[in-house]
């Protein structure tokens, strides 16, 4: 049964963004001119996915807002003719059929995906991380889903290799290559000190799961920073599930991290069809100054 729904939490408190993310989400600030959120569903929308379940929590109703009808601003861009901005702002709020439900306080991203368990129901479904982007085409969570396919069951989690010095920022994986860009996962542990890690393969925020996973969220204690980790539970799923890691094509940015943030701003500035030129001569010329005060 291939994948049609997928869940994009949301809830935490983006502490690595503050003071931006005091009041604003994270999730909310914008890539040039668009939501890092937004990134997130097109991709899933560009998979194929039929259902997005955004998991909120206090201060984040903004999120919901994003992708809900705006009658006031549609009506105002409607009565001043402004055609292009109506299409665009109507286009989001139409892009697929999205359901939202609350965490009620951020215990973690195991806890938020289980605060999805109803809606998923029995079926294998994705995970996407509200500010983990990846540029790729085809999309990240399409590769994945095909090798899914292809795998017929299991575990899917998207990997990249990362700096050694950096393993203790992600979740990281023991493998064995066993296929193209394919390695079958004998375990993997949430930030390990570089010392413990078993590789330099880091998971990233795309993950397929079967629906198994919601039984072992219940059960799970918390983990690394007092947090019910989704780290924690697939590796215990792994005794019963084959778990993959897949080395997807494409770029990714970490736009929850403010130097992430500012990178993919710059990446996706440059391919900005009207901005792209005017930021490269901006960038350009910035470039010359430091060049001629170093
Ligand atoms: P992060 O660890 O990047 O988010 O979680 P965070 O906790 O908000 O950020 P920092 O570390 O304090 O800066 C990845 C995704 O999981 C969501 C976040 O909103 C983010 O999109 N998340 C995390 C939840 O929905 N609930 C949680 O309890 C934790």
């Amino acid at each position: 049964m291939t994948i049609k729904k997928a869940v994009i939490p949301a809830a935490g408190f983006g502490t690595r963004f503050l003071p931006a993310s005091k009041a604003v989400p994270k999730e909310l600030l914008p890539i040039v001119d668009k939501p890092t959120i937004q990134y997130i569903a097109e991709e899933a929308i560009d998979t194929g996915i039929t259902q997005v379940i955004l998991v909120t929590g206090r201060e984040k109703g903004s999120i919901e807002d994003h992708f809900d009808i705006s009658f006031e601003l549609e009506h105002h861009l409607r009565s001043k003719g402004k055609d292009d901005l109506l299409k665009l702002v109507q286009g989001i709020s139409e892009m697929v059929q999205i359901v939202s439900v609350r965490q009620k306080m951020p215990l973690g991203l195991g806890h938020a995906i289980l605060c999805a368990k109803q809606i998923v129901g029995n079926h294998p479904f994705a995970v996407l991380l509200a500010d983990d982007i990846v540029d790729a085409d085809p999309p990240c969570l399409r590769q994945m889903i095909d090798v899914y396919n292809e795998l017929g069951k299991g575990i899917v989690l998207a990997i990249k290799e990362v700096p050694r010095d950096e393993v203790y920022q992600y979740g990281i994986i023991d493998g064995e290559a066993v296929g193209d860009r394919l390695f079958r996962v004998a375990s993997l542990v949430e930030k390990p000190p570089v010392e413990k890690a078993p590789s330099n393969l880091a998971v990233i925020g795309r993950y397929l799961l079967p629906p198994e996973i919601f039984e072992v969220l219940e059960e799970l204690p918390p983990g690394k920073g007092g947090e019910i980790q989704l780290t924690d539970a697939i590796a215990r799923l792994g005794e019963s599930f084959p778990i993959y890691g897949y080395k997807f094509e494409g770029e990714r940015y970490d736009a929850g991290d403010k130097m992430g943030f500012f990178v993919a701003n710059v990446r996706f500035g440059l391919k900005h069809p009207e901005l792209g030129p005017r930021i490269s001569d901006f960038l350009l010329e910035v470039a010359e100054e430091l060049k001629r005060s170093s």
